[in-house]
């Protein structure tokens, strides 16, 4: 499991290579390591129209679902700011819909990382 997650920590880092933020300049990378013990990673996308930004964590889950995983178990997020960033409200509630005990680790560096849960950062969804 170490070692799984050392490479979902790497896929945050390398993920947010990727980002397009001309806008906020803010890089996002996100690695979802799900149930079946896959990687999927993605990165923040932005557009002129502020709003239809995409955050990175949404693309990495997107990408998982889209590809047949729906069942997350830790997520991985790592930006270009030295301190850590705590994931969005969106996003938070996005992922809860895919996991109940979701752990989110949040990246300084490879060797540097907390890792939280899922019910201390969002401790109610919304569900209908
Ligand atoms: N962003 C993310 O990718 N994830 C978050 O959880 C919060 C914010 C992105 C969106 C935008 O491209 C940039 O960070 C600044 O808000």
């Amino acid at each position: 499991m170490k070692n799984k997650l050392n490479e979902l920590i790497k896929s945050s880092i390398e993920a947010k290579k990727n980002s397009y933020s001309p806008y906020s300049k803010f890089k996002v990378g996100a690695a979802i390591l799900t149930e079946k013990g896959n990687i999927f990673s993605g990165a923040n996308v932005e557009c002129a129209s502020y709003s239809l930004t995409i955050c990175a964590e949404r693309v990495a889950a997107v990408k998982a679902i889209s590809s047949g995983e729906s069942i997350f178990k830790y997520i991985a997020i790592a930006t270009n700011k030295k301190q850590i960033a705590f994931p969005c409200g969106a996003c938070l509630q996005f992922l809860t819909e895919f996991s109940n005990d979701l752990k989110i680790i949040l990246v300084k560096s490879e060797k540097e990382y907390k890792i939280f849960e899922m019910k201390d950062l969002l401790p109610k969804n919304f569900v209908l």
